[in-house]
């Protein structure tokens, strides 16, 4: 049986750092453990222009601990009006690294979000061009379309028309969660990947809703029945180049998770390369970890991997019920487990 296992420094392609005192609060759990990060733009308001993704970049540097080489790659969060010659310039400037699609009210800060995927046909289309990486919350919002079924009318409905009409836009389906996005992402062209958080490699609706709510366990997109976990599993330890991190880590105070209408997300930068490690321990695939937390971001990103690595040694902490942060808590995923492996200090 392995006890340590040593892999190239991760990167994590999918984090919520939130702004102001929250943003000081959580920032030094990613960077502990990740060199960079695609950060999400949905602020309020939200990162939609190159000048603003800066100053973001900029208030996120300064909110690192001392000594950090954490580098924040920031997204453009796209509108309808969102102009294809300014999306470009942000790129090429290196202001934005990705741009993201929230289709309008599909999730947490998205009122701003695209109503009509037709609007943002021009953007697609120059995005392709200069290979822009493109960032997708694959839900439909239509009110007649269950919960549960979002992501795949998603893929019926908008992903396959816009697989087809930019077959080579580079395209991340981001914290897929079910068989059929696993399925479409792995047929799909070389330029379409997808990510995984540790959330839905852990738990399906069972953990959440069965002997009581567990509103810490909800996020969007929702976790779903068991075989979705189990098909992520295992398209996430196959080795395939198309799969990689994205812990989509979410924080949202005590009083916001634990009310009658609780927040979507799930706080799990605290523990996150280890949970994902004991999936993988589980799978008994550890020698695929390094490939998904490491490789195949950067492959797909064009990045180089990170030089620097990481050791991860059997036998975890137990996660805290609950951390301060920003004047309240929040709770992490996992609060009260032990986990089964634990990273290495530097
Ligand atoms: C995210 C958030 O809180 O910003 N919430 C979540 O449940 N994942 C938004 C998102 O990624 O959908
Ligand atoms: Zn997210």
């Amino acid at each position: 049986m392995t006890d340590r296992i040593t892999i190239r420094r991760p990167d994590d392609w999918h984090v919520h750092l939130r702004d102001g005192d929250m943003l000081q609060a959580v920032v030094g759990y990613t960077a502990r453990q990740f060199r960079r990060a695609i950060v999400m733009p949905n602020l309020k308001p939200p990162v939609t222009t190159a000048d603003m993704a800066r100053a973001y970049r900029a208030r996120i540097m300064a909110a690192l601990p001392e000594g950090s080489d954490f580098e924040p790659l920031i997204t453009c969060y796209l509108t309808d009006t969102t102009n294809p010659d300014e999306i470009a310039q942000g790129f090429e400037t290196g202001a934005f690294a990705a741009a993201k699609l929230y289709p309008a009210n599909a999730t947490t800060n998205s009122a701003f979000g695209v109503t009509d995927i037709q609007k943002l046909y021009p953007v697609l289309a120059r995005m392709e061009k200069i290979g822009m990486p493109f960032l997708v919350h694959g839900e439909v919002t239509d009110h007649d379309v269950d919960v549960f079924d979002r992501e795949a009318v998603f893929i019926e409905r908008i992903f396959s028309r816009i697989t087809a009409d930019f077959p080579g836009l580079r395209t991340v389906f981001e914290h897929i969660t079910t068989a059929d996005a696993a399925n479409f992402v792995a047929s799909a062209g070389p330029n379409v990947a997808a990510t995984i958080t540790p959330q839905h490699l852990h738990i399906s609706r069972n953990d959440m809703l069965v002997g009581g709510i567990r509103p810490h366990l909800y996020c969007l997109p929702i976790v779903k029945r068991e075989t979705h976990r189990l098909a992520l599993r295992k398209a996430a330890t196959s080795g395939s180049a198309k799969f990689f991190l994205g812990t989509d880590t979410a924080p949202h105070a005590i009083e916001t998770k634990e009310t009658s209408c609780g927040c979507a997300g799930i706080f799990n930068a605290p523990y996150a390369i280890e949970s994902y490690a004991a999936v993988f321990d589980e799978e008994g695939a550890l020698d695929k970890l390094e490939a998904f937390a490491s490789l195949n971001g950067p492959a797909f990103y064009r990045l180089p991997v990170n030089e620097d690595s990481i050791t991860l040694v059997r036998g975890g902490e137990t996660v805290p019920m609950s951390i301060a942060a920003a004047g309240t808590s929040l709770v992490p995923f996992h609060a009260g487990e032990t986990l089964g492996w634990r990273l290495l200090a530097d």
